[in-house]
């Protein structure tokens, strides 16, 4: 069997190349890490393991990377395979299903490759139970068979890097984080960094913009480079358009009106979700399954991808009641808080 496709030709893995094609904006990516923007305390660390373990001529040893979405886990696993000068294997925790596919992969790797398994906390456990004697002792122990005639087959696998990344590392079960030998958060970005991921970028696409424009981008790009490169993307058709050839700050500003981003970077909805708690829930608390459904959206979307966003921000916190919209969503939207809002209602 090839070890990217099972019998019913799903795609269980992908090299590089294939992942390159696949997802716009990989070009971006920068392959090395004194290319990355951001993320100073992680890539000091980074930085030391990898050189600790070529100077050993060792694989590094198992990395996870957890944070929210668009922070750059997979560019950073890229960036490991690079830099260790090793191949990389890239697959995602929903796709493997069953055992016989996470062994496929484990077999085609070779000495020193770098295993990237994306959205970690969704291998379901058999499977996840293959990986621990492959992460500690690069031993393959699998089940063939069912009931009497089943039998165990143990196979040795060459030393190699499991690079895992997930939104949350609380998501993940405590055997599987305690058998990475680093474990490594991304945080939001600040906007000036962003700036400079916005100049990088219009840089690779030959696109001309000013330090206001860049900034302008930074600010409203919710700490998260991906959205920084869609959004520049999207002002750049405005700019072409109007027929200007630079993106300053006016156009910059004018193009993210269009595009439903507010000055704080707040898109449609992040606002449906703190106007309806503030017009329909007299700003909560409520639950996070009641605000889902009253924005129809996933319950996990919102959790992942929306609130910690609104949260870092100061217009949203968790109480043991629920989710409740802060004096500064009142703020953002000219309205006047209610006054139980800043006595009681946030410490019962
Ligand atoms: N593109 C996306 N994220 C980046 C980062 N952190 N540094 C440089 N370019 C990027």
């Amino acid at each position: 069997m090839n070890f990217e496709e099972d019998l019913t030709g799903k795609r269980l893995v992908s090299s590089s190349e294939l992942q390159a094609d696949q997802q716009p904006g990989l070009e971006l990516r920068p392959d090395r890490l004194d290319q990355y923007i951001g993320q100073e305390q992680l890539k000091q660390s980074l930085r030391v393991f990898i050189e600790a373990a070529r100077r050993r001529g060792e694989p590094l040893d198992h990395v996870l990377f957890h944070g929210f979405p668009g922070l750059g886990k997979t560019t950073l696993a890229y960036i490991i395979a690079n830099e260790m000068q090793a191949n990389i294997k890239v697959t995602s925790g929903p796709v493997i299903e069953r055992p016989g596919d996470l062994a496929a992969i484990l077999t085609s790797l070779q000495a020193g490759d770098v295993l990237f398994i994306d959205e970690i906390h969704r291998l379901n456990h058999v499977v996840e139970e293959i990986l621990y004697p492959a992460m500690e002792d690069y031993q393959l122990d699998l089940v063939i068979g069912q009931g009497p005639g089943a039998r165990s087959v143990k196979m040795d696998l060459p030393r190699f890097t499991l690079v895992g990344a997930t939104t949350r590392t609380g998501l993940l079960t405590p055997p599987l984080r305690d058998r990475f030998g680093v474990i490594l958060r991304l945080e939001f970005y600040a906007p000036e960094e962003l700036k400079t991921i916005v100049q990088r970028a219009a840089g690779l696409f030959q696109v001309s913009i000013d330090q206001e424009g860049a900034l302008e981008l930074g600010r409203r790009s919710r700490g998260t480079p991906r959205i920084a490169n869609r959004l520049l993307r999207r002002v750049r058709d405005f700019a072409e358009v109007a027929g200007q050839e630079i993106i300053t700050g006016p156009i910059a500003d004018k193009a993210l009106h269009m595009l439903n981003v507010d000055r704080l970077g707040l898109d449609d909805m992040d606002r449906r979700i703190l106007l309806t708690l503030i017009d329909k829930f007299q700003g909560g608390p409520i639950g996070l399954e009641t605000l889902a459904t009253a924005v129809c959206e996933e319950k996990n979307t919102l959790e992942d991808v929306y609130e910690p966003f609104l949260i870092q921000s100061g217009f949203l916190i968790r109480t043991p009641r629920g989710r409740m919209a802060t004096e500064a969503a009142y703020k953002h939207f000219d309205y006047t808080a209610p006054t139980p809002l800043r006595q009681s209602r946030l410490f019962d």
